[in-house]
């Protein structure tokens, strides 16, 4: 099985010292990478800046922003069996990018942002993706609604869904607890390191893309 995995922060330039990003750590997405690895499927790792060390046989892409993400998974994505989007990428960017470091002059000072591409909104309608496409739902309330709502809207076969309002969990953080959201069923698994929790998502992501390989040649 081919997998693409996206992970980390994107980094939005402000000028040309300065960026807007996020707190992902990047780890849920590496430690999933290693995992798939480790049973010997084919890996693309397509990432943000992180601090971490790029599993073994792994194919990896740097990038740092939203738009260089969304490039490189257009580029590669017909080509694979399944996708799982994690990083969390920025909503929004500039609008310009200021060619000179910006000068402290007044007060105040306004930033104009414009919403980035929604790489895993666009993996389907857009890239015409069939494999099998799981998101991330990173939710303070509703968990099981707002994600079965993203599972649709998306197009997604499942989302992995986690409560970031619960200390210690998400992001961040070296553990996770999550829910995952498919069309037929829930499947909550239990508070575990993030390479725990990969493994046993590897496990059942990959068995869900042979039944839906199976599923499409009795069509
Ligand atoms: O809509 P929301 O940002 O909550 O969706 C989260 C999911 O969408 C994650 O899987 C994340 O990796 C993905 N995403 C993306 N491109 C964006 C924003 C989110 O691929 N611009």
């Amino acid at each position: 099985m081919k997998v693409l995995i996206t992970a980390g922060p994107t980094r939005e330039p402000i000028d040309p010292v300065r960026f807007l990003t996020n707190r992902s750590s990047g780890r849920m997405g590496y430690a999933l990478a290693e995992a798939f690895a480790r049973r010997e499927e084919q890996v693309l790792l397509i990432s943000g800046p992180t601090q971490l060390d790029i599993p073994d046989h792994v194919d990896f892409i740097p990038v740092e922003t939203a738009q260089e993400m969304y490039d490189a998974v257009a580029h590669y994505l017909p080509q694979m069996d399944a996708a799982i989007f994690c990083a969390a990428v920025a909503d929004y960017t500039p609008v310009s990018v200021a060619s000179q470091k910006i000068k402290k002059s007044a007060d105040t000072l306004t930033l104009e942002l414009k919403k980035t591409p929604d790489i895993l909104g666009s993996a389907r309608q857009v890239m015409g993706f069939r494999g099998y496409l799981v998101g991330f739902a990173a939710e303070t309330e509703n968990l099981e609604e707002n994600a079965r709502i993203k599972l649709e809207r998306k197009g997604c076969d499942m989302i992995i869904a986690n409560d970031v309002s619960q200390a210690g969990i998400g992001f961040d953080s070296a553990e996770n607890e999550v829910l995952l959201v498919e069309s037929a069923e829930n499947t909550a698994l239990p508070r575990d390191t993030k390479e725990h929790l990969a493994h046993h998502l590897a496990d059942i992501i990959s068995d869900r893309w042979l039944l839906k390989v199976k599923a499409r040649e009795l069509l």
